[in-house]
Order: structure tokens, then C-alpha cells, then sequence
């Protein structure tokens, strides 16, 4: 392996840097009108999911979920699941907001703030089913490593959020940071890798494709899809 992942990154340390991006003007309606209906704000305290969703149901969580295209597909699909996204991008936020409404989603909340943060605060023990990590920025250069989220305490915060016998599912489009995950999961005493020995799962049928992804295959990237149980 070219690059190892270190143990213990700087906690202030963010793995996203705030992109620029034009807001449509539906986007920027959409986060007037639709962020009551669909949004989180970030609470000192945990949120209470089941008064949320006004039920109790498996739960998956996406972290930087882009533009929003998969999480609302799976949602729409798994109206017996619920699902809450992560994102700081506010364009990618206004475009999931805008097809949520379109689809009628009721199972589906978001929000606007670094994941590691909202997790630690506000998601509680043993309270997810799913946690999907689909093409993390991949920080390819070396000095930039340190940025990447999968690092081995975030690992063991989405363990402890995961519910016993929870998944983690993950792909990439960059496979030296497939091998740093590897190299970051595989060992984690509260993580069992799915594929064995093998160490990276087929494409899973039900994981549509990401814009990234699609980027990804633009330029000839190869992807991996990883999958871990929690112990
Ligand atoms: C490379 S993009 C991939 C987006 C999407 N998953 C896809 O495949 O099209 C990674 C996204 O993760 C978001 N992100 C990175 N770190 C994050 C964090 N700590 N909390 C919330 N979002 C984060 C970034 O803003 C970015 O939109």
C-alpha cells in the first residue's frame, strides 16, 4: 500500500472544504419553503428520531450526499426505512430538497452541517441500521490525506451509532483510498469486513449511480464498493 491511514487525525481537522456553487433560484425558494418540512438543525442535544419520522423504523444515514439523486431513489423505494442525509453543500442541498418534494417524500431528513459533528451530538447509541459513505472526497494528494473521513476515531463514532449487526456500506472511484479504508476498517475491533478475505463486495444492484461515480468512470477511475458488519 502507498498510503497509510494515520490513527489518530487532528480533531479540527474538516474532511470537506465549502465549495462555491450558483444556487438556482427553485434551489434557493426550495430552501426557503421545503427546509421546514425536510430539515435538521444542528441541537446540543440527541435528536428524538422516532418523534421525527413519527414512527419507529430501520434507519439509514448518508454522509455527503452531494446532489441528492441516491438518497431520495432509495427513499422513495424504502418507504418502510427511514433516512436522514448529511451535506454541506447548500446547492446539493436545494437540489435534494427540490426532488424530495417532487417525489412526496415523508421518510426523508436533512442536514446542512458537518456529519462528525451532528453524529457525535445529536444521533444517539445503537440508533442506525445503515450508514452509506458513497465517493468521500478522496484528498489523493499526500499532505492531503489527513482530510479524508474515514480515519479510525470516525470509524469508531458511526460504530458506536450502528445498531449490532448494522452495515456500512462504501464505494470510491479512487483505489488507493479504498485501500486506506481497508487498512482503516479491517482492523477495527467493532467492524467485520463482509468480503472476507476477498475485501471489497460486487457492485451492490440496489446502489444507483452517483453523479461522482459517473464523474469517476469519465475519467477511467476503477470503483470499489466495500460493506462491514458491525460486530
Ligand atoms: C465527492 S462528493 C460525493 C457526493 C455524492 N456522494 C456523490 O457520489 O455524487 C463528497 C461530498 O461529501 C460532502 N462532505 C464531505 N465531508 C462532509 C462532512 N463532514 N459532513 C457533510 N458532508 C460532507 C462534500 O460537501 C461533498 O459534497
Amino acid at each position: 500500500m502507498t498510503e497509510s491511514a494515520p490513527q489518530e487525525p487532528r480533531a479540527s481537522i474538516k474532511s470537506f472544504v465549502l465549495r462555491t456553487g450558483r444556487m438556482t433560484a427553485a434551489q434557493l425558494r426550495a430552501l426557503e419553503d421545503l427546509w421546514p418540512r425536510y430539515g435538521l438543525e444542528p441541537a446540543n442535544d440527541l435528536y428524538d428520531l422516532d418523534s421525527i419520522f413519527g414512527r419507529s423504523a430501520p434507519r439509514t444515514i448518508e454522509i455527503g450526499f452531494g446532489d441528492g439523486e441516491l438518497l431520495v431513489t432509495l427513499a422513495a423505494a424504502n418507504p418502510h426505512r427511514d433516512y436522514i442525509g448529511f451535506e454541506v453543500h447548500t446547492p446539493g442541498v436545494g437540489h435534494c430538497l427540490l426532488r424530495a418534494a417532487e417525489l412526496g417524500l415523508a421518510n426523508l431528513r436533512l442536514v446542512r452541517a458537518d456529519a462528525v459533528e451532528i453524529l457525535s451530538r445529536c444521533i444517539g447509541s445503537d440508533t442506525l441500521d445503515e450508514v452509506l459513505v458513497y465517493f468521500a472526497d478522496p484528498w489523493p494528494k499526500k499532505r492531503h490525506n489527513k482530510r479524508r473521513i474515514i480515519q479510525t476515531p470516525f470509524a469508531t463514532l458511526i460504530a458506536s451509532r450502528l445498531r449490532s449487526g448494522g452495515t456500512l456500506r462504501l464505494a470510491t472511484d479512487w483505489v488507493p483510498y479504498a485501500e486506506w479504508m481497508r487498512e482503516v476498517l479491517d482492523p477495527h475491533p467493532n467492524f467485520r469486513n463482509a468480503a472476507g478475505d476477498a475485501g471489497y463486495v460486487p457492485r451492490p444492484t440496489s446502489r444507483p449511480v452517483t453523479k461522482f461515480e459517473r464523474r469517476g468512470e469519465r475519467l477511467g477511475h476503477e470503483v470499489r464498493d466495500l460493506e462491514y458488519i458491525r460486530r
